[in-house]
């Protein structure tokens, strides 16, 4: 493991926001964790825990603060009562609060319903704030970047993720690619909350079958297909000296002679082996490219270290932790419900466990991270509960920092050929059958500038968004006619409705170039279509504070739908081009630039590029 991080060094670092809320407004409290110049519904909130802290006195404003939450439909934001255990009865504790509110610049209304006070942001206050904040975090920062939803929870810290980890020399299944577009999207979360994160991508890049190809490859190998697709290639090698050794026992004799002498460091072994990795590893990064995923290491079980494997296993067996099965040693976990873990075979070659535990203790000595998550199927549950759990009981103060993102099955994934077994034949297939249903519209199609782009880019969407679509647990069902319909929630829809936004400044451009939002009419904004926008527009450094909690993209896919939804209810209604009164288009077109910016955040969140015209 010692290539260094590339990525690194130039993320972008959180500047000082460069929006602040106008100075008659700004004489709110202070709440620890909130940060108004950075989401504009932190103010609301506080404003209103002030409401609340004034009419009972026995409430701080900290305190009341933990207590407002979103309203359900049609209202702001609720505060349960009973959850702040106050004494005396709830309705007077209520009345309390409405003979001492005085509607401000904050909170328009307040409502008592049973238990419940129910919350009205000031539309104007909420108009103008909402867009300034976007337009302030997405325009007047010099690299653009980052943008409005980021925030600096993690400043000062950092987080390793491993993810993708296909196997050299067999197929990369839909688990990896599952656990490809998480990590990608866990990776672009970190980032944007002010983590300096470091990608790792762990390649299954030894076993067995490296000698199987070794003592194939005189016989099926061909130097010019391994570098046209080494992938493709060492992976027909392998089908095929299995083939052989099914029915010859010695091809598999051979081939562990071979792999033998390559676990015994033999150079001339090796040789060949690394060739393979190094060609590999360079047509995943062009396939991993395709898909906006960019590793910052490439690692692998051969760079485990077997000093420190056996140090591991030397320390677990001073420790008394280790037994003897048959010359094979092992772990008993049972006292933690988690079975006995083999970590040495009988013929003292090292496994999966042992090659995890060795490459955890190197990765602390070297990046020293205050978090590592593994982003692995949920079918690996055991093994990662198992090392975690052994590095836990070496000792190890960090194996309590590490985490394990699990994921479901996808069912029944298979091209129109067959069965999946490369990365490049998901997104061939994507990418042409997005084609074909662009195709079907004669006249848009014609529109198209450039159709082998946007088909590739809308498809991948496609697939990137039913797999985010769901709670990372559930197991779903591939279904390439689902994900690329135009219809209902799919990620062509998403990538539509971004670029009927971004059209907006374009087809006005006697609006354009706008002010900022502080020198429009945003109070001209009075539909409850548009203030829908607003709000949800203003619940987006939520939507990313939340996802970086539960680690499911699920929670920015709902959004960016909720948005998308939101908007496609109002453009007959909050119309800008026909509009008569330029003031209230101008402040229209802001709204939907504002929603166009934020959109375009969510799906670059989950690792989507927005398309500007289709
Ligand atoms: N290469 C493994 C597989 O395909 C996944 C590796 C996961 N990472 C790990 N540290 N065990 O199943």
């Amino acid at each position: 493991m010692a290539s260094t991080p590339a990525g690194s060094a130039n993320q972008p670092k959180l500047a000082p926001s460069p929006f602040s809320l106008p100075a008659d407004l700004s004489k709110l409290p202070d709440v620890p964790g909130t940060d108004p110049t950075r989401c504009v519904l932190d103010a609301f909130r506080i404003a209103i825990a002030k409401v609340l802290a004034d009419a009972l006195p026995a409430l701080t404003v900290e305190k009341a603060y933990e207590g407002v939450d979103y309203g359900k439909k049609g209202e702001d934001f609720t505060v349960a009562l009973p959850r702040f255990r106050l004494p005396g009865k709830v309705d007077e504790l209520a009345k309390k609060v409405l003979e001492k509110f005085q509607p401000d610049e904050w909170i328009e209304t307040v409502v008592h319903s049973k238990a419940f006070l129910h919350f009205q942001c000031r539309t104007t206050t909420l108009n103008c704030l909402v867009l300034d904040q976007i337009h302030a975090l997405t325009y007047d920062t010099e690299s653009k970047k980052p943008e409005y939803g980021a925030n600096s929870l993690g400043e000062g810290k950092r987080v390793l993720i491993e993810y993708s980890s296909p196997n050299i020399a067999k197929s990369f299944h839909v688990g990896h690619l599952r656990g490809t577009i998480i990590g990608a999207f866990l990776s672009n979360l970190y980032r944007a909350c002010g983590w300096e994160v470091i990608t790792l991508n762990y390649l299954g890049d030894w076993g067995t079958q490296f000698g199987l190809i070794a003592s194939g490859f005189e016989k099926y190998g061909s130097q010019e297909k391994l570098e046209e697709n080494a992938i493709q290639h060492l992976l027909e090698i392998y089908v095929k000296v299995s083939a052989d050794a099914e029915k010859d026992p010695s091809v598999r004799e051979e081939a562990a002679a071979w792999f033998k002498r390559m676990e015994d460091g033999d150079d001339e072994a090796l040789k060949n082996w690394r060739v393979w990795r190094e060609l590999s590893i360079r047509k995943y990064e062009e396939e991993y490219a395709r898909l906006n995923v960019h590793f910052d290491v490439y690692t692998g079980e051969s760079m485990v270290g077997a000093k420190t494997m056996e140090d591991a296993v030397k320390k677990l067996q001073e420790m008394g932790m280790i037994e003897e099965d048959n010359g094979a040693l092992r772990v008993n976990l049972e006292a933690y419900k988690l079975g006995k873990a083999v970590i040495r075979k009988r013929d003292g070659t090292s496994i999966y466990l042992t090659r995890d535990i060795g490459a955890a203790i190197e990765r602390y000595e070297e990046y020293k991270f205050d978090k590592m998550i593994y982003v692995i199927a949920s079918q690996q549950d055991l093994h990662l509960q198992q090392f975690f759990k052994i590095l836990q009981l070496m000792g190890h103060q960090w194996a309590h920092n590490l985490e394990h993102v699990n994921y479901g099955l996808v069912l029944g994934m298979s091209t129109r050929k067959g069965t999946v077994v490369f990365l490049d034949q998901i997104i061939r297939e994507a990418a042409s059958m997005m084609h074909e249903q662009m195709r079907k519209n004669e006249e848009k199609y014609k529109a198209i500038e450039d159709p082998e782009y946007t088909s590739l880019e809308v498809g991948i969407t496609g697939v990137k968004i039913q797999d985010m679509a769901a709670k990372r647990i559930n197991n779903y069902t591939f279904n390439w006619d689902r994900m690329l319909s135009f219809e209902g929630d799919t990620g062509p829809y998403l990538q539509y409705a971004h670029v009927r936004l971004a059209s907006m400044e374009r087809k006005n451009p006697d609006l354009v170039p706008l002010p900022a939002p502080s020198q429009l009419r945003t109070d001209l904004l009075v539909e409850g279509q548009a203030r829908d926008i607003v709000f949800l527009l203003g619940s987006w450094p939520d939507v990313v504070k939340n996802a970086l909690k539960t680690h499911e993209p699920s929670n920015v896919v709902t959004f960016a739908f909720r948005l998308s939804h939101a908007i496609s209810s109002a453009w007959e209604t909050v119309i800008v081009k026909g509009e008569m009164d330029k003031d209230k288009a101008r402040a229209r077109l802001a709204l939907y630039v504002a929603a166009r910016d934020v959109l375009g955040a969510a799906l670059r969140l989950l690792s989507i590029t927005p398309l500007e015209r289709m």
